[in-house]
């Protein structure tokens, strides 16, 4: 039976690991001391976002106007106060189910990767051994466009050498699913759907997916 899909390619914060929590963590510890509005609601549309149009989504938010060297400072202390989270992360910070999900994709035959805009997703997939799972990663050191430009998934289905329109791309950001989708590619929502009225399919449990149909169908 032919394939539709021959790659998956995941997100990483929020999608295999809850690393997600520490990046909103990260921004609200800098928004406090900064005097600036920052609660859930807003952390939500920072999901997906690259480390300075992040920080804009918030100043804008604020009403506050920065020099470029001053979000460069800024930018830089979240990304300590970040990276000092890091220091702890563990398996249970692992999205239940999505390690043997990516294990059973591969089982498979198909290709994986990972494409986050993260600089430190590299470090995070080492972390907690990951790096193995996936044929390609690509994260936010090879990217110069933050999602919803499709770049970071058009590069890892070029690293994959699959065709876009055979790539799904597995996301907890809305500015994701809009990178999938405007990289031509089909697009499965990891969380709840209230967040993700964008994606075609919402899971918050990879155990909710059929894979065989997915692989051989699609989403249509
Ligand atoms: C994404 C996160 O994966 O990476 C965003 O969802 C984050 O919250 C972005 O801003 C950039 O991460 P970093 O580690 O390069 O600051
Ligand atoms: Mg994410």
């Amino acid at each position: 039976m032919s394939q539709q899909l021959q790659g998956f390619i995941f997100d990483l914060d929020g999608v295999v690991v809850f690393t997600d929590k520490y990046h909103y963590l990260g921004w609200k510890r800098l928004a406090d001391t900064q005097g600036w509005q920052l609660d859930e609601a807003l952390g939500h549309q920072l999901r997906g976002v690259s480390r300075i149009p992040a920080l804009e989504v918030i100043l804008q938010h604020n009403g506050v106007s920065l020099s470029e060297d001053e979000k460069h400072r800024l930018a830089e202390i979240k990304n300590e106060y970040y990276k000092a989270y890091l220091h702890d992360i563990n398996e249970n910070d692992l999205y239940p189910g999505a390690v043997a999900f990516v294990e059973l994709v591969r089982e498979r035959g198909i290709k994986t990767a990972l494409a986050s805009a993260s600089k430190n997703a590299e470090t995070v997939l080492e972390a907690l051994r990951l790096t193995h799972l996936f044929d390609a990663v690509v994260t936010g050191n090879d990217i110069t466009r933050s999602k919803p430009d499709p770049q970071v998934f058009l590069l890892a289905a070029e690293r994959l050498e699959v065709e876009p329109s055979r790539c799904v791309v597995f996301e907890d950001a809305y500015s994701g699913i809009e990178a999938a989708r405007n990289a031509g590619m089909q697009a499965v929502g990891v969380g709840e759907r209230d967040r993700l009225p964008n994606a075609p399919l919402c899971i918050t449990d990879y155990s909710e997916l059929s894979l065989g149909d997915l692989i051989e169908r699609g989403l249509d």
